[in-house]
């Protein structure tokens, strides 16, 4: 069957084509298919590298240091959140942002940041990072003219500072150095997205918004909030013990998810502040210590702790975050919640139809008299941080008592941090 069907073709071809071949040209149709055909992986290929080269950007980060001259001696610069450093920082972050966004490179300027300052003589060096987008082909150009504009940026001397251009270093750094640098400062969020800046009344968080939330579980179960001060410890409230301070029966967890647990770690130690006592609410403040460090990423890191005279001024905005329930009895979300509240002054707060004076000095109240949002059962011990004028967030408050959730008059009432600074840093060392 199959022999006699290849005589048949056989036949065919010997009856069709000359037994010599001549070299006939393909047809017209052909060669412009052909032509066409390779035109057509030539432009796509050319559009693609131009794309890719061109058109679509990456971003960029890169670390950094100059020289500030004629800063008299204080060990304080060196101190990431005292009022020396930050002051130094916001003047030269401010420098930087103005030069860059004059800049024709304005378009590529992401952020930059001030991350550590070091003295030196009676100089200080600050150590800066950069983040850039720019697309690949003019990755060489673009930290070129970032080098330039810095360099004309530090021979203009302002009033209050002079800066030495010639000490200028830059250099690109690669994505995981450049958010392992922001996750081990304190405060700071690694990615600068839009979607941030925005318990009970409150919405979802994002994920790595606010990298210091933690949940306290008793036997596995979400019992309150607690903040992440350092690699080890934590603060949360001494009221979240009042059942059991045998660490073995407490987890803590990240993330935010409260369940399953995210990152879950052991509890080695519980402090309670000495001068608690359960039922009151004066001095609700307790330290946890893990067993393990936490390793820091872009969704867990640290909170900054303030300054003992650090003020928080009455209508200041701050934010309080937690798994706690969505009403006065009401449902637990599985999301982390976030709520933006005003700092209300002690002496209101006290009113007579307010707390009528159970509000201490050590306590800080934030919320509104008008009510609804508020944070709520089970947010106890998480944290009410503040961000300072460069957007780094401190841990303003520690979420303590209130009657009932979010009814008018009766605001949130928080450990005032300051109050305890002392206390906390003779508990951790920080
Ligand atoms: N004590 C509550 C707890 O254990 C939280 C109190 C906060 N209440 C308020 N209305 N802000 O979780």
């Amino acid at each position: 069957m199959l022999a006699r069907w290849y005589d048949q073709l056989a036949g065919v071809v010997r009856q069709t084509r000359p037994v010599t071949f001549s070299r006939r040209s393909l047809p017209l149709w052909m060669i412009a298919l052909i032509v066409f055909g390779v035109l057509t992986i030539l432009g796509i290929t050319i559009g693609l590298l131009v794309h890719f080269l061109v058109v679509e950007s990456r971003i960029y980060y890169y670390s950094g240091s100059f020289k500030v001259l004629n800063i008299t001696y204080n060990k304080n610069y060196e101190k990431e959140t005292s009022p020396e450093n930050n002051h130094l920082s916001k003047i030269l972050e401010t420098k930087m942002s103005d030069a860059f966004e004059a800049s024709n490179i304005y378009r590529q300027y992401i952020n930059s940041q001030v991350i550590k300052l070091v003295p030196e003589n009676n100089n200080v060096i600050a150590h800066i990072w950069l983040m850039f987008k720019a697309p690949r082909a003019m990755k060489r150009n673009t930290k070129s003219k970032i080098e330039n504009i810095l360099y004309q940026m530090l021979r203009k001397n302002s009033d209050f500072i002079t800066t030495d251009p010639k000490s200028l270093t830059l250099m690109e750094i690669s994505k995981v150095a450049a958010e392992k640098i922001i996750n081990t400062l304190c405060g700071r969020r690694a990615r600068t997205s839009a979607t941030y800046d925005k318990v009970k009344g409150g919405s979802s968080a994002q994920e790595g918004e606010w990298p210091w939330q933690a949940s306290l579980k008793k036997n596995g179960k979400h019992y309150c909030g607690a903040s992440l001060i350092s690699e080890r410890y934590l603060v949360t409230a001494a009221h979240c013990f009042k059942m059991t301070k045998n660490p073995k029966n407490y987890t803590v967890s990240f993330g935010t998810r409260v369940s399953p647990p995210y990152m879950l770690h052991y509890v080695q130690e519980i402090i309670i502040h000495e001068n608690y006592f359960y039922g009151k609410h004066r001095n609700d403040i307790a330290i946890i210590k893990l067993t393990e460090k936490v390793s820091f990423k872009n969704d867990v890191h640290r909170v900054c702790l303030p300054e003992a005279t650090q003020i928080f001024p009455p209508g200041d905005g701050v934010v309080v975050t937690g798994w706690g329930a969505l009403s006065y009895n009401g449902e637990y979300p599985v999301l982390l919640q976030k709520a933006p509240l005003g700092i209300i002054a002690t002496n209101i707060c006290n009113a007579k139809e307010a707390y009528n004076g159970l509000v201490e000095d050590e306590m800080l109240c934030a919320g509104y008299l008008e009510g609804n949002i508020d944070a709520c059962q089970g947010d106890s011990g998480g944290p009410l941080v503040h961000p300072n004028n460069r957007n780094i967030w401190y841990l303003a408050g520690i979420v303590s008592w209130g009657l009932e959730c979010g009814k008018p008059n009766k605001p949130g009432v928080y450990m005032r941090v300051t109050s305890y600074r002392s206390w906390i840093a003779s508990k951790t060392g920080i």
